[in-house]
C-alpha cells in the first residue's frame, strides 16, 4: 500500500484506482465457537481524573483535606477565600474522625461588609445549570463556645460572582462538637461557561470575630439511576451506552500504591465518607475513596456489566514484593475482599456487605491476582503460587487471572486465565490481528485487559520523543483498533473478555492519552475508538461464524458472527488500507434478506473527536443490499458493521 501522504487527492485517486482490492469472502453456515457474553467491556481506574472529578459525582475537589499536610501548597487546592477571610487547613484537636483528621480553620474579620467565607473551584470548575438540584452537605463545629447565632448562605456563583442558586442555614457558636448540615441548592440560571464556584458566606457584620471550623464538604448534582453516592450522569449514561458486559476494576497501577502501605484497600473504601481516609493514588493525586468497592459493586448492576476485580497480589509499584513467608495477612485481606462481594452471613464482610443494604451476593466470577505483575515477574512466581492456592481453596468457584506475560515465567498452578495488555501503533494493531490464531488450545483463556493505539510512531510507544502521541483517538488508530478486535472475535474460544484502556481521563488535567471518552467539568467527549467498542459491543454475535481467513498481512480483516435470538449475521470489517476495498461475500445459509444495514465509522484517518468539534466523527447507518452473494464496498480507513438477515 502506498502510505506516502493521507491528502484528500491521494486517497480519492487510489479509491478510483484501487479496485485491485477486491476480495470474494465465503461465509460457512455452521458456527465454529460460542461467543462467549463477557467478550466487550471496560477496564477502569482512577487515572486522569476518571473516578475523583469524573465518574464518581462529587463535585468538590478536596472535600475533607485527606491526606494534605496543614500549611503545604496544597492543603487548600481547589479551595480560597471570599472577601477578606482568613482560612487555613489545620490538624484538628478533636476531629471529625480519625480517617479525617484535618479541618478547614476558618476566621471571619471585623469590618467586612457583605458574604465573608470560603469557595471551592470544584474539578477544574463545576458545572451548573438552571432548574437543577444539587445536594451537600457539611460538618462545622465552633472550636470555642460563642454566643453566634445566624445563617450562613450556600451557593453556586459564576466566574463573574453572580448567584447561580442559594440556599441557607443556621449556625450555631455553641456547637463545639461536630455537626453535619444538608442543603439542597436549586440553580435558577445557566452560566455561560464552567468557570463556577461552591461559596459558604456568613454575614460580615453579625459573624464579625468568629472563628468556625468546617470539614468534609460534599455537593452532588443529580447522579446515574440516584445513587447516592453516585455518578456523574453523562459520563454513566455515555458508558451505558455501551453496553459492556463486564467492569475491570480498581486497577490498573492504581490497585498496587507506590509502597505497601499505599495499596488499594477495600475495607478503606467502605462505609460512611467519613470514616474513609483516601489513600494517595498511583497517579499523582489522592484518592477520596468516596468512589468505593460498594460503589463500584452497585455501578456494575447499574451498568449491567459484572465485575473483574483485582486483589493486590504483594508487590507495590515502588519496587516492593512481599515475602512469602509475610503474605498471609494480605492473602486474608483479599479473602475479606472477596466475600465482600460474595460471602454470606456467615462472613464479616458478607454482614457488612448486607448492612449496607445488599444482602444478596453481587455476581462474581473473575478475579485478577495484581496487575501487569510482569513488573516483578520473579517475585510473582512465589506471589501467584501463594495468592492462587489459598483463593482457589476459599472459592472453587471462581477464576482467578494471572497478569505476567504468558507462560513467561512458567507459573504453579499453571493459569487457566491470562490478562494481557499492548499500547501500540495503529499499523501495529492492523498487522497483529492474527495475534491469537496460534496460541494453543491448552485450556488456558485470555483477558486483552489493556489495549489502545496510542502513537504512530513506534519508537515513541512510552517516551520521547512523543512526536507520535495522540491526544484523542484518530480514525486511523480506532480502525487498527478495530482490526485487532475482528481477530479477538474469531479467536473468542480463548479470548473471553477485552477492554480498551483507559477509558476516562479529563481534558486537562491528565496523566496520559489518549482516551476512550474525554470529559471536563461539564462536557462529554465520544473518540473514534469509543465509537468502535459500541459498534462491536451493541453488535455481538453468540455464535462466530468461520469465513474465508483475511490476509494477515493485508489491509482488511473482517470478521462474521451470529445473533441466534434475531436470525442476524453481524459481519464486522475494518479496512485500515488508503483505498476502498470491494468485498464480495458469498454466503452459505440458505435464506438470506435481500436488505440489511451497514453502520460506517470513517473519515480523514488523522481527524479526530475533539472538544473544538466532539461529534465530528460518528458512525453513520444506511441500507444495502444484501443476499446469497453480493458485494460491499468498504471505504478508505473504515469500520463497518453489516447487519442482515440469514438462516
Ligand atoms: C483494613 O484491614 C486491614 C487488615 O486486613 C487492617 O490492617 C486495616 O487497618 C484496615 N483498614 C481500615 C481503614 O479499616
Ligand atoms: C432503510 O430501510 C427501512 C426498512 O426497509 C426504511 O424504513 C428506511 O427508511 C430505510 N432507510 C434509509 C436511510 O434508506
Amino acid at each position: 500500500m502506498i502510505k506516502t501522504g493521507w491528502s484528500f487527492y491521494t486517497g480519492a485517486i487510489l479509491g478510483l484506482v484501487a479496485l485491485v482490492n477486491a476480495q470474494t469472502i465465503s461465509v460457512s453456515s455452521t458456527a465454529s465457537h460460542p461467543i462467549p457474553t463477557t467478550l466487550w467491556g471496560f477496564m477502569f481506574e482512577d487515572i486522569s481524573h476518571s473516578g475523583d472529578g469524573g465518574l464518581y459525582g462529587e463535585l468538590l475537589q478536596n472535600r475533607a483535606f485527606q491526606l494534605v499536610t496543614p500549611g503545604s501548597g496544597n492543603a487548600l487546592n481547589s479551595w480560597s477565600a471570599v472577601n477578606g477571610a482568613t482560612i487555613s487547613v489545620i490538624r484538628e484537636s478533636t476531629p471529625i474522625s480519625t480517617a479525617l483528621p484535618n479541618a478547614l480553620h476558618v476566621v471571619i474579620p471585623t469590618g467586612r461588609n457583605g458574604g465573608v467565607g470560603f469557595a471551592n473551584a470544584g474539578f477544574s470548575g463545576i458545572a451548573v445549570t438552571s432548574g437543577t438540584t444539587y445536594t451537600g452537605s457539611f460538618f462545622y463545629r465552633f472550636p470555642a463556645s460563642s454566643g453566634f447565632r445566624g445563617s450562613a448562605t450556600v451557593s453556586l456563583q459564576s466566574s463573574s460572582g453572580s448567584t447561580l442558586g442559594d440556599t441557607t442555614v443556621s449556625l450555631s457558636g455553641a456547637q463545639t462538637s461536630w455537626a453535619q448540615v444538608s442543603f439542597s441548592i436549586r440553580a435558577n440560571s445557566t452560566p455561560g461557561d464552567l468557570n463556577n464556584r461552591f461559596v459558604i458566606t456568613l454575614d460580615g457584620g453579625s459573624a464579625a470575630g468568629q472563628t468556625i471550623n468546617f470539614g468534609l464538604l460534599s455537593l452532588f448534582p443529580p447522579t446515574f439511576r440516584n445513587r447516592q453516592n453516585g455518578m456523574r450522569n453523562d459520563i454513566a449514561s455515555a458508558l451505558a451506552e455501551v453496553g459492556p458486559s463486564f467492569w475491570r476494576f480498581p486497577g490498573g497501577n492504581n490497585l498496587e500504591g507506590g509502597t505497601v502501605d499505599q495499596r488499594w484497600q477495600w475495607n478503606a473504601t467502605v462505609g460512611p465518607l467519613q470514616n474513609r481516609a483516601g489513600r494517595q493514588g498511583d497517579w499523582g493525586y489522592i484518592n477520596t475513596d468516596g468512589l468505593g468497592l460498594f460503589e463500584y459493586l452497585l455501578w456494575c448492576e447499574d451498568l449491567g456489566a459484572e465485575p473483574i476485580m483485582a486483589v493486590w497480589s504483594g508487590f507495590a509499584l515502588g519496587g516492593t514484593s512481599v515475602a512469602q513467608n509475610q503474605l498471609g495477612p494480605f492473602i486474608q485481606q483479599s479473602i475479606d475482599q472477596i466475600n465482600f462481594v460474595i460471602g454470606d452471613d456467615s462472613t464479616e464482610p458478607g454482614r457488612l456487605r448486607a448492612s449496607l443494604g445488599h444482602p444478596d451476593p453481587f455476581k462474581l466470577t473473575y478475579v485478577e491476582i495484581g496487575n501487569e505483575d510482569f513488573f516483578a515477574a520473579n517475585t510473582y512466581t512465589f506471589r501467584w503460587t501463594t495468592y492462587a492456592n489459598a483463593l482457589k481453596n476459599a472459592f472453587p468457584q471462581l477464576h482467578f487471572i494471572a497478569t505476567t506475560n504468558v507462560n513467561s515465567p512458567v507459573l504453579t498452578p499453571k493459569p487457566t486465565e491470562y490478562d494481557v495488555h499492548v499500547y501500540q501503533t495503529p499499523t501495529w494493531f492492523a498487522q497483529n490481528s492474527f495475534f491469537y490464531d496460534g496460541f494453543a488450545r491448552d485450556g488456558t483463556h485470555y483477558f486483552e485487559g489493556e489495549y489502545a493505539a496510542i502513537s504512530t510512531n513506534p519508537n515513541d510507544i512510552f517516551g520521547p520523543p512523543s512526536d507520535g502521541r495522540l491526544i484523542f483517538p484518530t480514525v486511523e488508530s480506532a480502525a487498527g483498533e478495530a482490526a485487532f478486535m475482528t481477530g479477538l472475535e474469531r479467536n473468542s474460544d480463548i479470548v473471553f473478555a477485552a477492554s480498551y484502556a483507559p477509558l476516562l481521563g479529563h481534558v486537562t488535567n491528565n496523566q496520559w492519552t489518549p482516551n476512550l471518552v474525554a470529559f471536563d467539568a461539564g462536557n462529554v467527549y465520544r473518540s473514534t475508538s469509543f465509537y468502535v467498542q459500541k459498534l462491536f459491543s451493541q453488535n455481538r454475535g453468540d455464535q462466530y461464524i468461520p469465513s474465508t481467513l483475511p490476509s494477515s498481512t493485508g489491509t482488511v480483516f473482517w470478521s462474521v458472527v451470529r445473533k441466534t435470538s434475531t436470525g442476524q449475521l453481524i459481519i464486522k470489517i475494518s479496512n485500515t488500507g488508503s483505498s476502498a476495498a470491494r468485498l464480495t461475500f458469498n454466503l452459505a445459509f440458505n435464506n438470506v434478506a435481500t436488505s440489511g444495514t451497514a453502520q460506517v465509522l470513517t473519515g480523514v484517518p488523522t481527524s479526530s473527536n475533539t472538544p473544538q468539534n466532539p461529534n465530528l466523527i460518528t458512525p453513520q447507518t444506511s441500507n444495502i443490499s444484501t443476499g446469497k452473494s453480493f458485494t460491499y464496498n468498504a471505504p478508505a480507513v473504515s469500520v463497518n458493521v453489516l447487519t442482515f438477515g440469514a438462516s
